[in-house]
């Protein structure tokens, strides 16, 4: 099953089957790597407070980092699990605003505009005319001088990890690479059921093809920080980076 309204539910239904969703939260409960993203967002947007708008935001862990922080953030998730688990912070953080909203961010009736809009660890999802139409939803949502921050997986780090294995959160993965469409492929099982596996599928751009898909978007290049991996620990070359958060802002 890859497709990916289904597999995200999916992956969440498998911690929900452990007791592994949160109940309730505490800011104790903010990892290193949210706060890591907060800080580079204050790094390439400026400190702010600004008005954010978090795409794909999961369990809300990095908006309430970004609220924590000041900001006044709008937290964006179509799985009724996450997006309950994000309102669960809205009463938690002690200052800035956390608002949920559960829906589609390619269907959203959204007309505000917003200093900043991130994305975080999910970009990539589906084909190229996919990330496009996303790419100017989010240009129709910032401010003239706002900035998107989208964290993109580099092929040349995804391509040499093919046939590796991992577990997180008791979760089995298998990676494969799809050299001709440049995409990660993510197989992932509870342990022993690998007949029931997901495969999540994300597109890798390196920034020259990323410029190529921003034509015509309304957005451009302005700059990108590369990582180690998508916890932001270490920063490296952008040649040894699994991950790099790009700044887009409005192309004119
Ligand atoms: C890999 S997870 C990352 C979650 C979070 N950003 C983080 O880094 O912890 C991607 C998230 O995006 C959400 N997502 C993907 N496509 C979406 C869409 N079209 N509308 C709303 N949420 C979406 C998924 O449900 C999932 O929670």
């Amino acid at each position: 099953m890859n497709e990916p309204r289904a597999v995200y539910q999916t992956l969440i239904n498998w911690l929900v089957e452990r007791d592994l969703y949160p109940a309730a939260v505490t800011t104790d409960d903010i990892g290193a790597s949210q706060w890591r993203r907060a800080d580079a967002l204050a790094r390439l947007a400026g400190p702010g407070p600004h008005t954010v708008l978090e795409l794909g935001a999961g369990g809300g862990y990095t908006a309430a980092a970004l609220a924590e922080r000041g900001h006044a953030v709008t937290a964006v998730e179509w799985i009724a699990e996450a997006a309950s688990s994000i309102r669960l912070w809205t009463d938690t953080v002690r200052s800035g605003s956390l608002r949920a909203i559960e829906g589609d961010f390619y269907e959203l009736p959204l007309e505000e505009r917003f200093d900043v809009v991130c994305y975080f660890d999910g970009f990539g999802i589906g084909n190229d005319g996919d990330q496009r139409r996303l790419l100017r939803r989010i240009a129709g949502w910032l401010e003239p001088d706002g900035c998107a921050l989208i964290d993109v997986m580099t092929p040349w780090y995804w391509a040499a990890q093919a046939g590796r294995e991992d577990e997180y959160d008791g979760i089995r993965g298998r990676f494969e690479f799809d050299g001709d469409g440049c995409a990660l492929r993510y197989h992932q099982w509870p342990p022993d059921r690998e007949d029931e596996a997901v495969m999540q599928v994300i597109r890798c751009y390196s920034p020259a093809d990323l410029r190529l898909l921003l034509e015509g978007t309304g957005l451009r290049l302005a700059g990108l920080e590369s990582y180690e991996s998508e916890r932001y620990a270490r920063s490296v070359p952008l040649a040894k980076a699994m991950i790099y958060l790009a700044k887009l802002v409005p192309a004119s």
